[in-house]
């Protein structure tokens, strides 16, 4: 046990668990960290992943952050004093302290020791749809074709556990024998696919020839006991018998690449979604109950008692467990783990899901030659660098669509910035009013994907008019702003910066900003102000002292450094951009295979000097390792004013090119066609090409026909004169 004091009370992070706010509650608060399949509730539960990390802020702004390195279950104890204590089971006490000043430094020195994020597909930022429970091929179509003819924009499809046979890893089940087949006709038009796997692997199937068991059985890719007999697994999702693999060994690895590419012969998947890697086993330690049916597969696993299962310090997580025992829910923390079997699984029990992944993105690259995205549920300090995460087993409720801005927030923080809840919510049945809330609110998460439980109505988004409408027009503008986006997983990728930003890290000095949990900033330029309250049209925001335009209309804020309301019917989510900052668009699409082809617009907001700045990296968007191997451009955008006695006589808009590239990336076929420019005070008399429009109301000016190439340095000069 370690206790440190803190120098301020703003304290963020420390995850994965459950928490009713991002700044942290200091009343004597503990938060249990350890790996279960745990969905997230209410009160300080822990969840599926362990992030051992927490940034404190203090009033003059300056930020630092402290890493545990430590994979065992640790309890961590908020203290009024304000303080923190420590109490872990295991491991060392390694300790990294990330000086920052700035809360973005602290999150890039993080990342430096941990690892960068990947740079995900381009297709990835695009919108996503999938449930738990459709019953075949058809019904997948059924959806597709119902988002498409609502003229929602779709990206990826996905596909849960009933896509399987009998809920075994790499097959077919009997109504998706026809899925390899649509996955194929529909990536003519730009749909990718997506299936989920888990870990578990279903060694029922041994009797009808499942050689990806026997595969794994042959190369000695499972989990063993202490006297290096298989640890074997009652259940987990399916109710046959399971083992799990263990993914630190090589052969193990290579057993799951070998199956991913086996797969992908059969079904040409673009991204992978691994769940359940706690790793996750229904029922462990739970007693047989007497009248438990013969025929059925063997009875869950009960771990034998020992220290391991069973530690003195039984943790917060274990005492809150249905059995009280560290093993509740997952297998046994005696059984071994690694090459020679040196590890126990007590020790890397938090590393198992993080184990996974890196094998999981390789396999997916190898087998699909390009870069593609693996969603993870298990996480750990440096899975970033292979894969996104979804944040679990929500619920259809309105403080799920709360807590999902707390847990993106907080998974910036911890380098996993490709984050998103399922939108319109998992467990219960959601309501169209919380769905088209929930919806505005997902076009901005990093991880757009709605996703449904088994056995509940179906909440894609076009089932009703008001949703498939407020989804509309939420996931336009995403589409638009998406190479806005992809940039910031660049800087991310490049520089360890966050994607969605909470207030206080552009605005570090600012005490009010510190606790803002119900908006967020994509980058430091796009403010997002959700309506998170049933029958709420009217929201009370907060906007920073700056300045800000409405994405909307392009008007100027009125006021600022205080408390605001907008009107926001319910078709509506608040936008605002930032003063001094330059934001590329380009035309929305139906998927990003066509918006990729549409020419590029810009936002050009200007600050109080009259000037603002802005970026673009762009790729081909799925070769992999474009970053490193120079394959991409790098663009810069600014505008400034020339005077002329205090007077501005012409605007400039530049264009310059950085970085340049041999490979084709398909911006050589495209324009900057147009742009508005927010807080233009007086109206331009003419433009050097193209054609402009004045709003005097609202200062904007709009630019056309600028038919402007996109991989070559220019100019637009504005004459006030
Ligand atoms: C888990 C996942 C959920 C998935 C379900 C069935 O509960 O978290 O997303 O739908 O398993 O595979």
């Amino acid at each position: 046990m370690i206790t440190f004091a803190l120098p301020s009370p703003y304290l963020y992070g420390i995850g994965e668990n459950t928490h009713d706010s991002f700044v942290h509650n200091l009343e004597y608060k503990m938060h249990p960290i350890f790996a279960r399949d745990q969905p997230p509730g209410d009160g300080e539960m822990n969840l599926y992943g362990s992030h051992p990390f927490y940034m404190v802020s203090e009033d003059d702004g300056s930020s630092h952050g402290v890493f545990l390195f430590n994979s065992h279950a640790i309890d961590v104890t908020t203290l009024p004093y304000p303080g923190l204590t420590y109490r872990t089971i295991g491991g060392g006490l390694d300790f990294f302290v990330f000086l920052g000043p700035k809360p973005e430094d602290v999150v890039k020195q993080y990342t430096e020791i941990i690892g960068r994020t990947m740079m995900p597909a381009y297709w990835s930022l695009g919108f996503q749809l999938s449930r738990y429970g459709y019953n075949g091929t058809s019904e997948i179509r059924e959806v597709v074709e119902r988002t498409r003819n609502a003229l929602i924009p779709q990206d990826v499809q996905y596909a849960d556990i009933d896509y399987m046979d009998n809920q075994a890893d790499f097959t077919l089940g009997p109504n998706f024998l026809d899925l390899p087949d649509f996955v194929i006709e529909q990536a003519v038009g730009g749909l990718r696919f997506i299936p989920i796997l888990d870990p578990a692997i279903n060694t029922e199937k041994v009797n009808i020839n499942y050689t990806t068991h026997t595969n794994a059985m042959d190369v000695g890719a499972y989990i063993t006991w202490y006297n290096d007999t298989l640890q074997p697994d009652g259940n987990c999702t399916t109710s046959s018998s399971n083992s799990f693999p263990d993914f630190f060994k090589s052969e193990t690895q290579g057993w799951w690449k070998q199956e991913l590419k086996i797969f992908h012969d059969k079904l040409s998947y673009d991204g992978i979604w691994i769940d359940m890697n706690e790793p996750a086993a229904f029922d462990t330690n739970k007693e047989k109950p007497f009248n438990y049916p013969p025929e059925l597969p063997p009875w869950n696993l009960i771990c034998p008692e020992n220290e391991w299962d069973d530690p003195p310090y039984i943790t917060l997580s274990a005492s809150r467990s249905a059995t009280k025992r560290l093993s509740d829910k997952t297998i046994c923390m005696v059984g071994r783990q690694g090459q020679n079997n040196e590890h126990l699984h007590y020790a890397v029990h938090n590393l198992y899901g993080w184990s996974q992944t890196k094998p999981t993105y390789e396999g997916l690259q190898s087998a699909t030659g390009k870069r593609g995205i693996v969603i993870t549920r298990s996480t750990f300090p440096s899975s970033g660098k292979h894969a996104g995460h979804w944040l679990g087993d929500n619920t259809s409720r309105w403080k799920d669509l709360h807590s999902s801005i707390i847990g993106s927030l907080e998974f910036n923080l911890f380098g996993i910035p490709y984050i998103g809840a399922d939108i319109c919510g998992f467990f219960e049945t959601t309501t169209e009013e919380l769905c088209a809330r929930w919806m505005e609110l997902g076009a901005f998460y990093p991880f757009s994907r709605n996703h449904n439980s088994l056995n509940v109505p179906p909440q894609d988004p076009a089932i009703w008019p008001s949703v498939a409408s407020a989804s509309k027009t939420a996931l336009n503008i995403r589409y638009r702003l998406l190479p806005y986006l992809y940039t910031l997983f660049y800087h991310s990728h490049t520089t360890g910066s966050t994607v969605v930003r909470p207030l206080y890290h552009e605005y570090p000095t600012d005490l009010r900003a510190k606790s803002v949990d119900t908006q967020f900033l994509w980058g430091p330029a796009l403010l997002i102000s959700p309506v998170l309250i049933e029958k709420t049209t009217e929201l009370k925001a907060y906007l920073p002292s700056d300045t800000w335009f409405d994405y909307y209309t392009g008007k100027k804020e009125a006021t600022s450094g205080t408390e605001v309301t907008w009107n926001t019917p319910l078709e509506k989510i608040n936008l605002h951009v930032r003063g001094g900052y330059i934001l590329p668009q380009q035309i929305e699409g139906l998927n990003t295979k066509l918006s990729r082809q549409n020419n590029f617009t810009m936002i050009v907001a200007l600050n109080s000097d009259n000037a603002a700045a802005g970026d673009l990296f762009w790729d081909d968007g799925e070769t992999i390792n474009t970053v490193t191997n120079h394959q991409y451009y790098y663009i810069r955008f600014s505008y400034a004013e020339t005077l002329n006695n205090d007077i501005a006589v012409e605007g400039v808009l530049t264009m310059e090119v950085q970085t340049n590239t041999t490979s084709l990336t398909g911006l050589e076929n495209l324009k900057m066609d147009s742009m508005s420019i927010f807080g233009l005070s007086k109206a331009p008399t003419s433009v050097d090409t193209g054609d402009v429009s004045y709003y005097p109301d609202n200062n904007v000016a709009y630019l056309t026909n600028l038919n402007r190439p996109m991989i070559s340095n220019w100019k637009v000069v504005l004459h006030f004169d």
